[in-house]
């Protein structure tokens, strides 16, 4: 069986856009903020910068390194590489399969959500919502639009999946294109131009003065202070930690498996240590400044404090695309600027979604010596039917019942499983080597410390504390409506039959190498 030569990155600046363009997602301009405003406003920012140096550091810097590592024995996803840490055990490559696992179950929700900002930037431009001004009537055209209801707005859904077809294929097209054709040419284009979207937009926002002389108080620097000052008596409240823990993961997409996936096409003398971090500021500076200076202080000046609580309990959908049109709405250029914010979005949410599903396709690629475009079309064909379940029965809590398995649970286990094997399987000596084998810069020593003792400790108690506070409930379905049971129910047994068709793929994966005598 002839191999095929393997893709790689064209240029430096490219895997450092790609990987950005990994983390800066929906999560930074949508998830942060409403997280930050629900979970204690500046407090919160002191558990998510401890999360940040401990954890989200840490595990960018050994995905980077295992990725490369593994890279050089021709595997870019984590049952391969897993494989060549410790090619003595049999059973590790099994924990690899979280590694392809969630992001694809991230990928089957995230790319409908990413449709809807495709549409609404149709929308800002054509003025379909223009003539909404009160958040109850820009409600109903959201679930109208998202087929919850029919009404005025919207008598189907055909719309939604009109532009969900059209988001999937921009999907495919890119990742059909390849690792250095496709991904790395989407980033370079896409990365930039969200920035400045996003700087436009924190710039107006900063500029807003106060829209409403009656009301003096809700001004930009009262809105900032909204969700700045700290409300200290949140530190003490696990949920606040486990919240800020979760983000720094969703964010940055460590413990997904795709970072892993995207450094396994670095040649062996590539940077890491430098790289890897400046991919992290990228993310921070988009999260923390931009995600930061948009949706509460907006929400702020144009709403007030009373009504700004409720929106950001709400959700990040109720405030993404129901608060933030109203907002531009009220000011000149609306469509503009509902293009730009819809667009950002959108970008943003490409550059998430592509990386997500190359673990699928390249695992298809190496393991099983498929061409690209199979394995594209392949890939495609499946998580399309998947998609469908998420469009479907959304109204029915199955978006949510994902990203719960996909984007919390499994970033957490498969993140303890790679610190584990990195710092104490591998080994910490040879690990530390690893991480600095060509590195640009010399990565302080006590992160010898932190990788092989802190960052699985950490992880440990949040597993066994979440596992303690919500196992429980969350199996008996405690908080879900007795009518939408069948239906998460239903998600979960599909959930594990995705699991354990990836677990016979590994099986079948390796015994085929045996036969092929290149080592199992
Ligand atoms: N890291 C991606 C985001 O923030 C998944 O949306």
């Amino acid at each position: 069986m002839a191999k095929k030569i393997r893709d790689s990155w064209g240029s430096r600046i490219g895997i450092i856009m790609a990987v950005a363009g990994s983390a800066v997602g929906l999560g930074n301009f949508l998830r942060f903020p409403v997280q930050a405003a629900k979970n204690g406003g500046g407090a919160f920012m002191i558990p998510y910068f401890v999360a940040l140096l401990l954890v989200g550091i840490p595990l960018m810097w050994i995905e980077w390194s295992i990725g490369r590592y593994g890279g050089g024995f021709g595997h870019s996803t984590a049952p391969g590489v897993f494989h060549s840490l410790r090619e003595k055990n049999r059973f590790i490559k099994y924990f690899g399969v979280i590694g392809i696992f969630g992001p694809l179950v991230i990928m089957i929700y995230y790319t409908y959500i990413e449709s809807w900002t495709l549409a609404y930037s149709f929308f800002a431009l054509v003025q379909k919502y223009s003539g909404i001004t009160d958040q109850a009537s820009m409600q109903a055209f959201l679930r109208g639009f998202q087929g919850l209801e029919r009404n005025e707005y919207f008598s189907s859904i055909a719309p939604a999946y009109i532009f969900f077809l059209i988001t999937f294929i921009v999907n495919m097209v890119v990742l059909k294109h390849g690792i250095r054709g496709g991904i790395e040419r989407f980033c370079k284009f896409a990365m930039p131009t969200l920035f400045v979207f996003a700087i436009i937009l924190a710039v107006r926002v900063l500029t807003l003065g106060i829209p409403d002389a009656a009301r003096p108080g809700w001004s930009i620097t009262n809105g900032l202070g909204y969700l700045w000052n700290p409300d200290f008596s949140q530190l003490k409240n696990p949920s606040v930690w486990l919240a800020a823990t979760g983000q720094i993961f969703f964010t940055l997409s460590v413990g997904m498996g795709v970072i892993l996936t995207y450094a396994s096409y670095l040649k062996r003398g590539d940077d890491v240590a430098l790289s890897g971090l400046t991919a992290v500021s990228m993310n921070e500076t988009a999260e923390v400044v931009l995600g930061g200076s948009i949706v509460i202080p907006a929400a702020f000046v144009f709403f007030g404090p009373m009504a700004i609580s409720s929106i950001a309990g709400s959700g990040a959908f109720n405030l993404g695309f129901v608060t933030m049109p109203l907002i531009f709405g009220q000011m000149p250029f609306s469509e503009g600027f509902g293009f730009l914010w819809f667009g950002l979005l959108f970008l943003a949410g490409v550059t998430s979604s592509v990386s997500m599903a190359q673990p699928a396709i390249a695992f298809l690629e190496d393991e099983f010596n498929i061409s690209r475009e199979k394995a594209v079309v392949l890939f495609g064909i499946v998580t399309f039917t998947l998609c469908n379940g998420a469009i479907f029965f959304l109204g029915k809590g199955v978006v949510d019942e994902l990203d719960f398995w996909g984007g919390t649970f499994c970033l957490v286990l498969f993140a303890t499983v790679e610190v584990i094997l990195f710092g104490w399987v591998f080994g910490i000596n040879r690990a530390w080597e690893e991480v600095h084998h060509g590195a640009d810069m010399k990565i302080p020593f006590i992160y010898k410390y932190i990788i092989k003792y802190v960052t699985p400790v950490f992880l440990l108690v949040v597993l066994v504390t979440w596992f303690f506070q919500k196992w429980l409930p969350i199996i008996r379905m405690d908080d879900v409506p007795s009518e939408n049971k069948p239906y998460i129910l239903a998600t979960r047994v599909g959930l594990w039959l995705i699991f354990l068709a990836l677990v016979v793929m590994v099986k079948v994966a390796w015994r085929r190498r045996k036969g092929g005598g290149e080592g199992a």
